[in-house]
C-alpha cells in the first residue's frame, strides 16, 4: 500500500503588504529586501482572522479536491508554530468545523518543516492500512509573532495555510522515500521568545547544507538519479537558499517551485502552498518525480521523494 497526495487546498489572506510598504515603517528598502531573500511583498491575515479559520479554508479545498467527505476523515495532522490557543489543537478545532467525527486529531510543532513532519506521519497510518484519509495542513499566522520593529526578521515571513489530503494509491506512485531530522543544539538560532528570535546567518548556513544533503538523500533511498527529478519544490524561506538546493541537484531554473516573492517565508503553509500553486499552473504532470524539502527551527528538516498522481 502506497501513501500519496489525493487532494490540495490553500488559502492566502487577502491583504498585500508590500516591500514598499515596509520601507514605510522601518529601516529598510525594496532593493535590500528582494536581493536578499527574494521577497516582494507578503500576505497578512485580518486581526479577526485565526490560524484555524486559515486551516478549515485550505482543509475544505483539499477535501473536496480528493472527492471524498469530511466524515471520510480518520485523521487531521496540523502543522503549525502559530495556533490559535495552547490547547484545544487547531486540529480539534478544524474536526468540529468539518463535521470529520472520525477522525483523531493533533497539531504537529516542527516550525517550517512541519508539513513535511506531517506527510511522512500520515504516511506511516495508511502503509500500515490503519487509516484511509488523513487530512494534513500546514498553516501559519507569523504576522502575530513577528516583531514589526525588527528589520531583521519582519520584512520575511507572512501568513498562509496549505493542505492535503494523503490517502492510497496505486503502486509505483506516491511517497517514494523519505528523510527527516533534528538538531535541538541550533534551537538558539531561531525560536520564539514573545516574537520570533532568529540569527539569520546560522540558519543560512545551515539551510543550504540540509537542503541539499536531504535532497540528495532521499533519492538515493529511492533509488533515483538527479536527472530524474521533474520537479523540486524547497520550502520558500529565501531565494538564495532555495537556489543552493537546485545547484545541488542540477536541476534548471523551470524546474523549481518559486512562490517566495508574493508570499515570503510561511514557515508549515509554504510547501502545500507552492505545490497548488504549481499543479494550478500545469507544472506538476501525473507521473512526475518531485521532491519536497523543508527546514526550520528545532532546528528541524525533512525531505520526500514522490512520483505525483493517484
Ligand atoms: N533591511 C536592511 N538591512 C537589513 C535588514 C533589512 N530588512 N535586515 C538586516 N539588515 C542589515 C543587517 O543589520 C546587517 O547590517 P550590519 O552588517 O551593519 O550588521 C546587514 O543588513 C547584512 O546582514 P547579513 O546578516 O550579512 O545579511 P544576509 O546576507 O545574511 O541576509 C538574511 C540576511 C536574514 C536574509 C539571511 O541571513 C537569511 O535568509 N537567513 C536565513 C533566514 C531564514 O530562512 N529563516 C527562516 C528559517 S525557516
Amino acid at each position: 500500500m502506497n501513501a500519496g497526495i489525493i487532494g490540495i487546498g490553500r488559502y492566502v489572506p487577502e491583504k498585500v503588504i508590500t516591500n514598499f510598504d515596509l520601507e514605510k515603517r522601518m529601516d529598510t528598502s525594496d532593493e535590500w529586501i528582494r536581493t536578499r531573500t527574494g521577497i516582494e511583498e507578503r500576505r497578512i491575515a485580518a486581526d479577526d482572522v485565526n490560524t484555524s479559520h486559515m486551516a478549515l479554508a485550505a482543509a475544505e479545498k483539499a477535501i473536496a479536491d480528493a472527492k471524498i467527505e469530511p466524515a471520510d476523515l480518520d485523521m487531521i495532522l496540523v502543522a503549525t508554530v502559530t495556533p490559535d490557543r495552547p490547547f484545544p489543537s487547531v486540529a480539534c478545532m478544524i474536526q468540529e468545523q468539518l463535521g470529520a467525527k472520525k477522525a483523531a486529531a493533533m497539531d504537529i510543532s516542527a516550525a517550517c518543516a512541519g508539513f513535511m513532519y506531517g506527510l511522512i506521519t500520515a504516511k506511516q497510518f495508511i502503509e500500515t492500512n490503519s487509516y484511509k484519509h488523513i487530512l494534513v495542513v500546514g498553516v501559519e499566522k507569523l504576522s502575530r509573532i513577528t516583531d514589526w520593529e525588527d528589520r531583521n526578521t519582519a520584512v520575511l515571513f507572512g501568513d498562509a495555510a496549505g493542505a492535503a489530503v494523503v490517502g492510497p494509491v496505486s503502486e509505483g506512485k506516491g511517497i517514494l522515500s523519505f528523510e527527516l531530522g533534528a538538531d535541538g543544539t541550533g534551537a538558539k538560532h531561531l525560536y520564539q521568545d514573545e516574537y520570533i528570535i532568529m540569527n539569520g546567518r546560522e540558519v543560512f548556513k545551515f539551510a543550504v547544507r540540509q537542503m541539499g544533503e536531504s535532497s540528495l538523500n532521499v533519492l538515493r533511498k529511492a533509488g533515483l538519479k538527479k536527472e530524474d527529478v521533474d520537479f523540486l519544490i524547497p520550502h520558500q524561506a529565501n531565494i538564495r537558499i532555495m537556489e543552493a538546493a537546485r545547484e545541488r541537484l542540477e536541476l534548471p531554473v523551470e524546474k523549481m517551485s518559486k512562490t517566495v516573492h508574493k508570499y515570503g517565508n510561511t514557515s508549515a503553509a509554504s510547501i502545500p502552498l507552492s505545490l497548488v500553486e504549481e499543479l494550478e499552473a500545469g507544472k506538476i504532470k501525473d507521473g512526475d518525480v518531485i521532491v519536497m524539502v523543508g527546514f526550520g527551527g528545532g532546528l528541524t528538516w525533512g525531505a520526500i521523494a514522490m512520483r505525483w498522481g493517484r
